[in-house]
């Protein structure tokens, strides 16, 4: 009793934070820390250290939901979350070439004040990634990455096997496993604009956006002078 107590209690401190994808399933254990993987096996670049899977689950072309627990979170602390998609299987270990496919825009999840406590995040209808093209029988890998305050990354993949939506091969999504629990809030990710959307140019490379820059630049001198004349 006392000794599971204390296990419990080393797991949830070990396991701190870890990506499973529980919709639609994932490529297997990798929450493990061993001789192999020293920092235990989620932090390996792309798929948390487990190869390309034969057993795919399958999902739909018209994209579909997923889910994953992110993990155990102690104090206040907040993890961006990104959805990638990898097509094919002409990439290394038989996956894809690469999972530069964003899904989603990132997303900034906060843990529980008080914790560490587990928790559900569902996406219940993720796209495919901008300009996608999938048919049924297609195959692609879809990649979750919890990125960490500290700026390193944890990943879990799924392999997938693209079907007709309402194809009945496709897990039924429900209340048991696409919910968000109540103790993972949700921060927006704010971008700045570094485009000029009236030319379609970058601020630093758009001519017409440098006068204003300059009439202020030659401004300050002026202010600062002024100031300094104030102070006299
Ligand atoms: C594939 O098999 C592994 C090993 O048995 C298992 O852990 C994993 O959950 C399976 N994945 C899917 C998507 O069924
Ligand atoms: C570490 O765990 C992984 C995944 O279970 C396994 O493939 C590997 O052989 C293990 N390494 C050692 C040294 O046990
Ligand atoms: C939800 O769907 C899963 C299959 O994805 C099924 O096993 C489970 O029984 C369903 N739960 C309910 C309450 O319908
Ligand atoms: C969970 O929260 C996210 C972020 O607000 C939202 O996009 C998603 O639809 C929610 N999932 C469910 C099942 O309501």
């Amino acid at each position: 009793m006392h000794s599971s107590a204390l296990l419990a209690t080393l797991m949830a401190a070990v396991a701190s934070a870890h990506v499973i994808i529980s919709y639609p399933g994932w490529r297997g254990n990798n929450l493990v820390t061993n001789e192999t993987f020293p920092y235990g096996m989620q932090w390996e670049y792309p798929c948390g250290g487990v190869g390309t899977t034969k057993n795919r689950t399958y999902w739909p072309t018209t994209g579909g939901a997923v889910a994953f627990q992110p993990g155990w979170f102690r104090g206040h602390e907040t993890a961006f979350i990104y959805i990638n998609l990898g097509f094919g299987t002409d990439g290394p270990d038989n996956g894809p070439k690469d999972m530069s496919n964003p899904m989603l825009p990132p997303v900034q999840i906060l843990g529980p004040s008080n914790g560490p406590y587990p928790g559900t995040v569902c996406f219940p209808q993720v796209p495919l990634p901008k300009d996608a093209n999938v048919k049924p029988g297609d195959l692609a890998t879809i990649q979750v990455v919890e990125h960490a305050v500290h700026g390193a990354a944890l990943y879990s993949c799924v392999d997938i096997e693209f079907v007709e939506p309402g194809d009945s091969k496709v897990a039924e999504v429900n209340e048991t496993n696409c919910f968000n629990s109540s103790e993972i809030g949700f921060a927006e990710m704010f971008t700045v604009a570094t485009v000029n959307p009236a030319t379609g140019k970058r601020y630093d490379e758009d001519s017409a956006a440098k006068p204003s820059a300059s009439r202020h630049l030659t401004w300050l001198p002026v202010l600062l002078l002024g100031a300094a004349w104030a102070l006299v």
